[in-house]
């Protein structure tokens, strides 16, 4: 994700749209679960969120913090149509497979499963109350699993396992293995397109979060010849929840305005602004605009959250509905997503 960090992969919550409108509109049902079985509730409160998607990562190390943020850095705001994210578990590779479930996550995923299974039950009811998803996110910076010859879906099945294991709503592919795009011989799509599905046929659609992290240039038309990220689309697109791009780390001043982040990208990354990337047939409400919350968050690429506020009022009077993703708390909180917001999603 950023290419400073340590080794990493953050996890995103994210709040069931879905249930907070059922919950909104019916303020007096609060027992709307009554009858159900264990099963059914479980899959309920996992349904996937319907955009806008306010999507934060937390990877790095908190002085007195074991796992994710209180919810209360996070949320902040109550209306039930808010989905603040919020990450923490982070899940990486390990190169002994074997023990990836107990060497294999890193900082915050690796928190996570220190704490006892009665902790993270709490933790996870407080996130659900919230109506926070809790994800992890997988590789980030420093796994190249295609470049370092990982079986997709052997790793897929590990990965989704752990998922289950530790209960969370789902995992997000933080995929950064630029020199298996650079080839541009399909192998990093065709191991995106794998490894996707492999995710699905145990975390299944609407059961289970499944995300992208792909960094923006990686749906420029043309560059790429593997196909890039259209190609991932067209593959497996309907796979995958939506996607928390990356504008940032691309160039001093690429996705810098609400022109060339929106309309316009460089003719260095073409094509890839937000309404391009839709032009070329990702749905709008899968297109998340991820930026970091400081400065020093990123190479480049940084916004202060009001200019963002302004695209995003900007990107929503021309339709578009994603939702935002920042990298990462503590550097954002809650009151960075209510600026990014605004007034055009009170
Ligand atoms: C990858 O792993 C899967 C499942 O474990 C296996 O069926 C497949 O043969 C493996 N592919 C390669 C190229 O080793
Ligand atoms: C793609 O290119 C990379 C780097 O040159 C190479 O290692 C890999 O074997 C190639 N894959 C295919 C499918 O040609």
């Amino acid at each position: 994700m950023f290419m400073f960090s340590v080794p990493r992969v953050a996890a995103i919550a994210s709040t069931v749209l879905s249930l907070g409108r059922l919950v909104h509109s019916t303020p007096t049902n609060a027992n709307r679960f009554d009858g159900l079985d264990n099963t059914a509730r479980d899959i309920l409160s996992r349904a996937t969120p319907a955009a806008p998607h306010w999507v934060i990562y937390s990877d790095a190390y908190v002085s007195g913090t074991t796992g994710p943020p209180a919810v209360s850095a996070v949320t902040g705001f109550n209306t039930l149509h808010v989905i603040i994210s919020c990450g923490s578990p982070s899940l990486t590779l390990h190169s002994n497979l074997a023990f990836l479930l107990v060497e294999g996550a890193w900082d915050k995923a690796e928190e996570w499963t220190t704490l006892t299974a009665a902790q993270r039950s709490s933790i996870k009811t407080q996130y659900n109350n919230a109506g926070i998803k809790l994800l992890v996110s997988a590789f980030g910076s420093t796994d190249v699993p295609t470049s370092s010859g990982y079986n997709a879906t052997a790793l897929a099945t590990t990965m989704a396992n752990w998922v289950i294991e530790y209960d969370l709503d789902g995992i997000d592919v933080d995929y950064e293995d630029f020199n298996a795009f650079d080839a541009g011989n399909g192998s990093a799509e065709n191991w995106l397109i794998a490894f996707t599905k492999q995710l699905r046929v145990l975390l299944p659609v609407g059961q289970y979060i499944v995300t992208h992290a792909p960094v923006a240039p990686w749906f420029s038309p043309n560059i790429w010849g593997g196909g890039g990220y259209l190609r991932v689309h067209e593959s497996v697109g309907s796979l995958i929840d939506w996607y928390n791009i990356q504008f940032y780390n691309q160039g001093t001043s690429e996705y810098t305005t609400c022109a060339n982040l929106l309309t316009t990208s460089s003719t260095t990354w073409p094509g890839s602004a937000v309404f391009q990337i839709a032009a070329s047939g990702v749905p709008l409400s899968k297109i998340v605009i991820g930026k970091p919350a400081t400065s020093g968050d990123a190479s480049s690429g940084y916004m202060s959250s009001s200019t963002l506020a302004t695209c995003v009022s900007q990107a929503k009077s021309q339709g578009w509905n994603g939702g935002a993703m920042v990298w990462e708390y503590p550097g954002a909180t809650s009151s960075w997503i209510e600026t990014v917001r605004g007034s055009a999603f009170p």
